[in-house]
This record gives C-alpha cells, structure tokens and sequence, in this order.
C-alpha cells in the first residue's frame, strides 16, 4: 500500500467504472481505488492492455479489479456490457469518464474524420457511460456518482485542440446540467480539470517539439512550479467518489498547481510554429499514439 490520507475502507463497498482504465491517468488511478477498498471495472479497447493494467490495480488485492473490452464511442457496446456488469458483479456505485482521444493539430488541417475521432470519444463516450449508469440506478432506485477528467480549457479554450476543447466543454455542460436533473434520485455529478500529470503518450503530445520554449509542461509556467502527481489526482478521485461529499454535485475542480490562472490556454505558446513544425509534430504523434 501506497503512503495514504485516507482510511483504507475509504471505498469499502464501492464498485467503480474507469473508462479508459488501460493507459494513462485512468489505469495510475485504478491501484489506489482498490486499494482503499474499492472494486473496479477497467473499460478500453486493448485487450491485452486492459488485462496488465487490471493485474497491475489488483496486486494489493487480487480479484478486485476487472476489465471488459469497450468502445465507448458504440452505444449498444456501452449498454450491454453495462448489464453484464450489472449481473455478474452487480450494481456500479460510480463511473469514472476519463476515456479520451486527443492530439494538437492546426485546427485548418484537422479532415472531418478526425474531429470525430476525437469528440465522438470523449463527449458521446462520456453521454453513453453516464446514460447507461444512470438509467440503471434511476431505474433500481440507487445512488449513484460520475466523474469525468475534463481539462481547464472548458474555461478558456485552448487553441491547436480545438475538437478536445469542444468536446470537454459539452461535458461539463452534461455535468452541471445533470447534477440538477439526477439529484432527486442521489446521484451526483461532477468532474475533474487537471494539469499536466506524467503519463507517457500526454506527455510526448504536450511537449510536441524539441522547442524548449513552447509545449505545456514546463514547470516555470507553473505557479506551483512542478506538475501534479497521480498520487494527487487519486486523492481528489476518492474524496469525490466516497460519501464523504455527498453534498458536492455539478462542479468540475481544477487541479493544476494555478496554472490556468497564471495564463491562456494550454498550448498557446505553439502560435510561434512554423508549418515545417507542424508536419514533424504530425509524424511524432501518430507515431506516438500507435505505439
Ligand atoms: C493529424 C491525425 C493524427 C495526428 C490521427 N489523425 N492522428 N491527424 N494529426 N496526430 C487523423 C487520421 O489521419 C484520421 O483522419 C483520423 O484522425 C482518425 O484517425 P484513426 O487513427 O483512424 O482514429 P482512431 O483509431 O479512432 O484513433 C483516435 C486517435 C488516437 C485520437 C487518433 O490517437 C487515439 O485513439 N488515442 C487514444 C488515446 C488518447 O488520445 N489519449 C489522449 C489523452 S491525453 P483521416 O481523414 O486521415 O482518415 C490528453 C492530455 C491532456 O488529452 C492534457 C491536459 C493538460
């Protein structure tokens, strides 16, 4: 067990959904839910990716992390692995919507099905998740929580990700609206805007060129002057996620040392590119995204 604020039955009895549990901040999140006592169901499109990250959330607790191959972007998908869930585990207590598909682009560039690619991901990923959990506890008379992993740029845009800040924008507009519409029957809703935290394929997107100048993790842009850790994401995830809030509903905190505060959306210190740049940014990060 990891050095920890919380009780360690913190999450005793809860049984939580991260989509996009295989990678990144979803699957560094999965160990510290069980390990506070949690179950967990890991969603994503890579088998093989799923079940290493799945033995990797379970060390602490072997039998306690799950996972099931999903495309969120594929409603019946969503629906029916939801019942399987709902049958061969039982009822979820809360939905992690961290699944998502981003990369920077000069937005004049960006074909339509790119744009989809991405905003189909995360704002109809995130509608089919919300929806399908929420018609289950409405319909059984449960409570329930969402959480999705938005970024600061709902607030202020954020050039050269345009569909992600599009989309990320429709979900915190879901989050404020459906925390009045769902509080009658116990449900919450609310989400998290972090900064930059360490995982490898964010990493190399925000930091698109050898250009020390630009990219959104250097640290002096930083209030807080370093970037967040998992650790920290994880804690906010939990203290949302237990009944210690019960009270919190329709609001997306951001978690980013002061950055969004301190200046303009994440990447707008990429305007100095030149198009040559962009190409080479281009090849880096679908290289990137296919490894
Ligand atoms: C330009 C690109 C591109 C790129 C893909 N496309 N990558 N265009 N630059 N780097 C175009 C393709 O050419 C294609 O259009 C269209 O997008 C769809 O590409 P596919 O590969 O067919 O789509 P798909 O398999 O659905 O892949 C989606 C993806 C991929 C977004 C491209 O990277 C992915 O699935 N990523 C999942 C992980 C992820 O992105 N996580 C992001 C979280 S990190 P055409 O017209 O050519 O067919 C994050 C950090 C935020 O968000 C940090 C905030 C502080």
């Amino acid at each position: 067990m990891t050095d920890t604020t919380f009780a360690p039955a913190l999450l005793s009895g809860k049984r939580i959904l991260i989509t996009g549990g295989g990678t990144g901040l979803g699957r560094g999140v999965a160990r510290h839910l069980v390990e506070h006592g949690a179950e967990v169901h890991l969603w994503g499109r890579r088998d093989a990716v799923l079940a290493e990250a799945a033995a990797e959330a379970s060390t602490s607790r072997p039998g306690a992390a799950h996972y099931q191959t999903v495309d969120v972007r594929d409603y019946d998908s969503v629906d029916a692995t939801m019942d399987r869930i709902w049958n061969d585990h039982g009822p979820l207590t809360g939905v992690i919507n961290n699944a998502a598909a981003n990369f920077i682009a000069q937005t004049k560039d960006l074909s339509p099905r790119a744009f989809q690619a991405i905003t189909s991901t995360v704002m109809n990923g995130s509608f089919h998740t919300t929806h399908a959990a929420g018609k289950r506890w409405i319909a059984g008379g449960l409570p329930g929580s969402v959480l999705s992993t938005l970024t600061t740029w709902v607030w202020t845009g954020s050039a050269f990700v345009v569909p992600s800040a599009m989309a990320k924008a429709a979900v915190h507009a879901m989050t404020m609206s459906l925390a009045v519409e769902w509080a009658k029957y116990g449900i919450r809703v609310n989400a998290l805007a972090p900064g930059p935290i360490p995982t490898d394929y964010a990493w190399e997107m925000l930091n698109p060129t050898d250009k020390s100048s630009v990219g959104a993790t250097q640290v002096d842009q930083i209030p807080a002057g370093r970037s967040g850790t998992i650790e920290e994401l994880a804690n906010l995830t939990m203290f949302l996620l237990s009944d210690a809030c019960d009270y919190l509903t329709g609001q997306t905190i951001a978690m980013d040392g002061g950055q969004m505060l301190a200046g303009p959306g994440t990447f707008a210190g990429l305007t100095s590119l030149t198009d040559a740049d962009w190409q080479q940014i281009k090849e880096t990060s679908k290289s990137a995204s296919e490894s």
